[in-house]
């Protein structure tokens, strides 16, 4: 029998829980002659400012032993190419969920991208990126205080007439703080985790490696980390979890669904094969027709934490 892939995610009706993450996937139009967007349950958009920016200058992405570090600096055509040219050929996928990430460097700058993405058609939702420096605030990324984070997503929520997922950095001291933060300020759902802030040191020349010094850590390094991660959020909420960070297998999308989350997104995969968003839903559904599971949502949360473990 053919197991049933689909999920609800605040409100969103996905085909299968596999998502194409945020900054790993162009705009979503980039992929459409690679990947068919039909058998992916939703894309997530390379995140979009008011104004377009250039980002940071090279070297800005370096590999590192099961992972790499990225020091990208948010390049993007800004809101207004994104809705003229990158948006519309989206549209011809209505069951791949557009989800537009959002940045700023104020809150003001969020609502302005908020604000005029609003009237556009065919966005499913916005993912708020938490992990932007917050320049009025001496620079502290606001999802790493729970006032900040509080106050970015309650105005984002009170702006947005789509569910707002917010993306949480994890690099904090305790997720749950910080997912209950976006729980009360009124998110539809949190997905974590964005990148580990990381510094790779050249010891030849005793300089980083990454124009920008330091960047992000993501790909199979991360994983374990962040499925830990996921699990503590999941305990202290009950809006929907999406959980990332170093999916590669099938096996790893089920790693985070057993710790709570209720989809999934794939990254730094895509760079080593662009096809990992399609290869993992395929692969997904074959995993749950090899373990008789009949709906992959009752995956989520079925981690046993009784001890001890029964024997292999
Ligand atoms: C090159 C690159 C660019 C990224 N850009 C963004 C971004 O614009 N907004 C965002 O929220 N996350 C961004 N991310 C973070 C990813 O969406 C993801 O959270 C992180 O890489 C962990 O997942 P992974 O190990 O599957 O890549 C970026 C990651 C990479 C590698």
């Amino acid at each position: 029998m053919k197991p049933d892939m689909r999920v609800n995610l605040c409100g969103l009706e996905l085909v299968n829980p596999v998502i194409a993450a945020s900054g790993t996937f162009g705009y979503g139009v980039e992929f459409e002659e690679i990947v068919n967007l039909r058998r992916i349950g939703g894309l997530v958009t390379k995140g979009i400012s008011a104004e377009p920016m250039a980002g940071n200058q090279s070297p800005r992405l370096i590999e590192t032993a099961a992972g790499m570090i990225n020091a990208i600096g948010l390049q993007n055509v800004g809101v207004e190419k994104f809705l003229a040219d990158k948006l519309p050929p989206l549209r011809n996928y209505p069951s791949c969920a557009a989800i537009v990430n959002v940045f700023g460097y104020a809150i003001n700058d969020y609502l302005a991208v908020v604000d005029r993405l609003n009237d556009a058609e065919g966005i499913a939702a916005y993912e708020i990126n938490a992990s932007c420096p917050n320049t009025k605030n001496g620079g502290i990324a606001f999802g790493s205080d729970v006032d900040m984070l509080f106050d970015l997503v309650s105005r984002a929520k009170s702006r947005s007439r789509r569910p707002v997922i917010v993306k949480l950095s994890p690099n904090v001291t305790s997720i749950a703080a910080m997912a209950s933060s976006a729980q009360k300020a009124g998110a539809d759902a949190v997905s974590l985790v964005n990148t580990f802030l990381a510094l790779p040191i050249d010891i030849e020349t005793r300089r980083s490696r990454l124009w920008n010094i330091t960047g992000g850590l993501s790909g199979p390094a991360i994983k374990p980390i962040a499925v830990r991660m996921v699990w503590e959020a999941a305990k202290a909420v009950t809006i929907p979890v999406i959980g990332l960070g170093g999916i590669v297998t099938p096996e790893d999308a089920v790693e985070f669904l057993l710790a709570g989350a209720t989809a999934v997104q794939v990254g730094t995969a895509s760079y080593a094969d662009p096809r990992a968003t399609e290869r993992l839903a395929q692969g997904l559904e074959q995993w749950c027709a090899r373990h008789h599971v009949a709906r992959v949502a009752e995956l989520t949360g079925a981690l046993d934490t009784t001890f001890p473990n029964p024997p292999a």
